[in-house]
């Protein structure tokens, strides 16, 4: 009997196959603690982007992934080489000339790809001083994501893991994005499975040892709606309320969850 995995097109991989998701990972995380220190008032998107692709490019001699992904029919190739979603942008925000002002939330979005294999992480910063609603769905945005993680373990469904991060975020009085999920990733940027955010329980993949996947919730202070800018990739909160989004690699592990993105002595 084929195992539901492959029967949904899963790939599980191996031992070494994740140990190097786990380089890819590290350096993507690594990206992310170099910019830290640059995310602040008077700095443009664009600038945050330029640092990141010499780093990535020159320091870890990887590849960007987002650099020109993602072109269709209708739609333009991603431009630039990290996701910047400032304030009441969910995802996919297009690094450029926006000035970051004091009070501002902003979304950080690595992917990095070393020897074929992808690590995709992202964090919020906070630029000089939060307003406490702006500091509020920073924190249900991480501890949604820490408690997606700590679900993560072979006979769990993907539905047990949004279950999880739907009902806390609900009970902090925010919203889960529904259009946006967390995905497959490994030699492929995107693969299956879908890992929602929301679900029931019981209900969708049963986990695996070997499975490589995103948790990557995106949390609204107001409605859960979002709307899609002409330029085919900037998403919006539909009601402009703040929205905040955190994410990491992992891999299913014979008995847990291994953080591929996470540096030893780093915080999820
Ligand atoms: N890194 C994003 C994710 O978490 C995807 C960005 S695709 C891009 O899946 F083209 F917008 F960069
Ligand atoms: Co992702
Ligand atoms: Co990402």
């Amino acid at each position: 009997m084929y195992s539901q995995a492959r029967q949904l097109g899963i790939k599980i991989k191996s031992a070494d196959d994740i140990e190097a998701m786990r380089v890819a990972g590290h350096q993507a995380g690594s990206v992310l603690n170099m910019i830290r220190e640059h995310v602040q008032p008077g700095v443009t998107t664009g600038e945050l982007d330029r640092l990141c692709h010499e780093y990535i490019v020159d320091e870890l001699q990887g590849v960007p992934a987002p650099l020109n992904y993602g072109g269709g029919p209708g739609r333009m190739p991603f431009p630039k080489s990290i996701c910047t979603s400032v304030n009441h942008v969910v995802c996919h925000g297009i690094p450029g000339e926006r000035v970051l002002k004091d009070g501002d939330i902003v979304n950080i979005d690595v992917t990095v790809i070393q020897a074929g294999w992808h690590g995709d992480t992202s964090k919020m910063f906070i630029v000089g001083e939060p307003s406490v609603k702006a500091q509020r769905v920073v924190d249900v945005a991480h501890e949604g994501m820490k408690i997606g993680i700590g679900q993560v373990r072979p006979g769990v469904t993907l539905g047990d893991i949004g279950y999880a991060i739907q009902r806390y975020v609900e009970s902090q009085r925010c919203s889960v994005v529904r259009e946006y999920c967390g995905h497959g990733i490994g030699q492929v940027f995107h693969e299956p499975p879908q890992v929602l955010h929301y679900g029931r329980p019981g209900e969708g993949v049963v986990l695996e040892p070997g499975m490589t996947f995103t948790i990557e919730p995106m949390v609204n202070v107001g409605k859960p709606g979002t709307r899609l800018l002409n330029d085919g990739w900037t998403v919006l909160t539909r009601d402009r309320s703040l929205s905040a989004q955190w994410e990491h690699t992992m891999a299913v592990t014979d008995d847990g969850v291994d953080v591929l993105t996470q540096l030893p002595g780093d915080d999820l």
